[in-house]
């Protein structure tokens, strides 16, 4: 291990965009499938791998959402998010807030408490084996109706002291946050958090609405915004977190390569941006791995890394009296790496 992976790896960090279904690895769903008798269209482990080679967004949520149907019992979901912790925490995180995508499931016969109680239950695994906090986050898909949206937030009535918030994903042009704002609004009343992923394929237009009509509490990629400067400088003036995923950026094609990733633009400018890594399993990397790999490409200095660090923690829905203890570790790990 080199120093810079070193420093990164010790580094506290926290993951703010993960889509718990897309930490599947190939592996797994081999695994899955067979416990669950379900038959898969691909011959081997090497075979579902060639086939992630992405040209946009809907290439990959076709294959993704195909891959989640192995999912079926409460145990298949608590494995999958101790898998992933298992990862994050190798990669020195301490903390992460994960996206699931509930009418992925409902939508086939396997009922939302499965789903909930399962992840619920790796949560709190992790936290107990592994001493990695996280918070859970509902997103609606986007390419499904609002009164869906509505159904799927009425059947999550029973966990919402347990879910931090909503968020907003799928395929995103031709569905503007605009469609959601009033299932948004009725999150917001009953005290939820909230978020949506916006600029990652759809126009800045589309973080204008996040913004105004959803009153996001953090937007989801955002990479778009930068083609606007009033909305840039807003985002900055405004504090408004992003949730970059430069791995996951460059596997969608949303870049072509990582050196010219806006990350370290969007730094440079002010905004809060942070790491993440979106759906590992699919996109070459762990929370680590985007760290590292988005370092090498972008020359990232020393403080910027730190300030990213922060951002993860700053940005995150944790109690402010917890931030601060993250923030207090982030400074004596630092003081201390010679
Ligand atoms: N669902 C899982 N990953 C996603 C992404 N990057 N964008 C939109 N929806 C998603
Ligand atoms: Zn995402």
């Amino acid at each position: 291990m080199d120093r810079l992976e070193e420093f990164i790896r010790g580094l506290p960090k926290a993951e703010l965009h993960l889509h718990i279904e897309g930490s599947l690895e190939p592996e797994q769903m081999f695994a899955f499938a067979r416990r669950n008798g379900i038959e898969l269209p691909f011959a081997d482990v090497e075979a579902v791998r060639a086939a992630y080679a992405f040209s946009n967004l809907q290439d990959f949520l076709d294959i993704y959402y195909q891959g989640a149907r192995v999912l079926l019992t409460q145990q298949d979901f608590q494995d999958l998010a101790m898998a992933y912790f298992r990862r994050i925490a190798a990669d020195g995180a301490r903390h992460a807030e994960i996206f699931f995508d509930p009418q992925t499931h409902t939508e086939r016969g396997v009922a939302f408490p499965v789903v909930a109680e399962g992840l619920l239950a790796g949560m709190a695994q992790a936290q107990a084996e592994l001493g990695v906090s996280s918070k859970l986050i509902l997103c609606f898909l986007r390419h499904l109706s609002e009164d869906e949206a509505f159904e799927t937030l009425s059947q999550a009535e029973p966990y919402l002291d347990r879910i931090v918030g909503v968020g907003l994903d799928s395929s995103e042009i031709g569905h503007p946050p605009a469609k959601f704002a009033r299932v948004f609004a009725a999150a917001r009343a009953k005290g939820l958090k909230t978020v949506a992923h916006a600029g990652e394929e759809g126009p800045p237009d589309y973080v204008y609405q996040a913004l105004d009509l959803l009153e996001v509490d953090r937007i989801d990629h955002g990479n778009r915004a930068l083609e606007d400067d009033a909305l840039t400088e807003r985002l900055a003036r405004e504090g408004m977190t992003l949730t970059v995923c430069p791995l996951s950026n460059l596997k969608l094609c949303v870049i072509d390569d990582l050196v010219v990733h806006p990350l370290k633009t969007m730094l440079a400018l002010g905004l809060r941006a942070t790491i993440n890594s979106d759906d590992p399993a699919y996109f070459g990397g762990y929370l680590g791995q985007n760290w590292t790999r988005t370092a090498e490409a972008l020359d990232l200095s020393r403080d910027e890394l730190v300030t990213l660090a922060r951002n993860s923690f700053t940005g995150s829905f944790l109690a402010p009296d917890e931030i601060t203890v993250h923030l207090a570790e982030i400074d004596r790990y630092v003081a201390g790496f010679a």
